[in-house]
């Protein structure tokens, strides 16, 4: 392929999965983001990939950073996934504004002088409010009714995207995940069971301080929609919801304590539950790409124990996340 890939806020979670899955089809991920640690990239790409990709340090609230990154590698496409998640939006509400918000309309405006001619950007579950538990999915056509400043945010984010495809033609689309889990989950809102999963490998005991229903999708199937995504489609300004399985995290914690005997009982749930719809119904974009994985969530946790259980071994394996022992 060796194509040219900008992918912002690559340094995160998702990105790291975006920038292992390009590098492994011969891809150049330039990665761009604040700077600092590559470990979530080095932990799930391994240090030879690692050589593969190229680091740009710089910061999206910064236009001119921004522009001048952008233009350097005239990339095929942008994946734009610098972000602050829930709580640092909630710490902080202008500096959220200020990332979230500007910080995508500086991408669409460094894509559109660089000529770049698509962006995929995060938006999230969070756009929708909490809805009456009745079991039905959330379509792309439900109303938004955001209860967080980080939804108001997305919200605000999709607008801009349907703006710069009405007035500049520049094509976009915006993916809604919701919980994400696998390796390099370790911070935001829904990133307790992820770290459940590691301290569950240390044989340590963790709380998940959220309960209920919620829609779980593997890291791997998210980086994937982002991919394809980024290599084409249909023109305009497009909107997809991400659906994985939607499970109790009570029965999560069940199934990593069968992963680990060594923790049964020692993996609690308790606290309010997320105010998102637990379910999205993610049959537009799989209409729209046909051939996106689904990782079903049992084998989404037996891999990602594996590979903690891989890290530990190698004394590699990072647990800022988990409350001391
Ligand atoms: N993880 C989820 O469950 C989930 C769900 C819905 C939406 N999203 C969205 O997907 C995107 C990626 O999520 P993630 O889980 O990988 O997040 P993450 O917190 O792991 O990573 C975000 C990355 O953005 C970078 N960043 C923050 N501010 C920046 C700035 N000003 N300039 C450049 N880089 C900056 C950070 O350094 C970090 O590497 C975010 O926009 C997030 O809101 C995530």
């Amino acid at each position: 392929m060796n194509e040219t890939y900008f992918v912002t806020g690559a340094l995160g979670c998702i990105g790291a999965w975006v920038v292992k899955q390009l590098v492994e089809r011969g891809d150049r991920p330039v990665v761009f983001d604040l700077g600092g640690d590559p470990r979530r990239i080095r932990d799930v790409l391994g240090a030879d990939g690692l050589a593969r990709v190229q680091f740009v340090n710089g910061d999206i609230t910064d236009l001119d950073v921004t522009k001048r990154a952008v233009a350097a590698c005239k990339p095929k496409a942008i994946v734009h996934l610098a972000g602050l998640q829930v709580p640092f939006c909630r710490q902080d509400p202008p500096l959220g504004a200020r990332v979230n918000v500007l910080g995508t309309i500086h991408v669409f405006e460094a894509a559109l002088a660089a000529g770049v001619p698509r962006v995929v950007y995060a938006s999230s579950a969070a756009v929708f409010g909490p809805s009456e538990d009745d079991g039905t999915a959330v379509t792309e056509a439900t109303v938004c009714a955001p209860v967080t400043h980080y939804g108001v945010y997305k919200q605000a984010n999709e607008g801009t995207a349907r703006i710069y495809w009405l007035e500049k033609k520049l094509s976009s689309v915006g993916l809604r995940p919701l919980t994400v889990y696998g390796v390099g989950r370790d911070q935001g809102l829904t990133s307790g069971p992820t770290s459940a999963m590691k301290a569950a490998v240390l044989g340590r005991a963790f709380h998940i301080g959220f309960s209920g229903p919620t829609d779980f999708h593997h890291v791997a199937d998210t980086a994937a929609a982002f991919v394809a995504c980024a290599d084409g489609g249909p023109q305009g300004a497009h909107l997809f919801n991400l659906h994985g399985d939607t499970v109790d995290v009570a029965e999560v914690a069940r199934a990593i304590e069968a992963e680990c005997p060594a923790v049964r009982g020692k993996i609690t749930v308790g606290g309010p539950r997320i105010p998102i719809p637990p379910q999205l119904d993610g049959s537009a974009i799989h209409a729209a790409y046909p051939h996106l994985p689904h990782t079903p969530l049992a084998a989404g946790i037996r891999a990602t124990i594996a590979r903690f259980r891989e890290l530990h071994a190698a004394n590699a394996l990072d647990v800022r996340d988990l409350p001391a022992s």
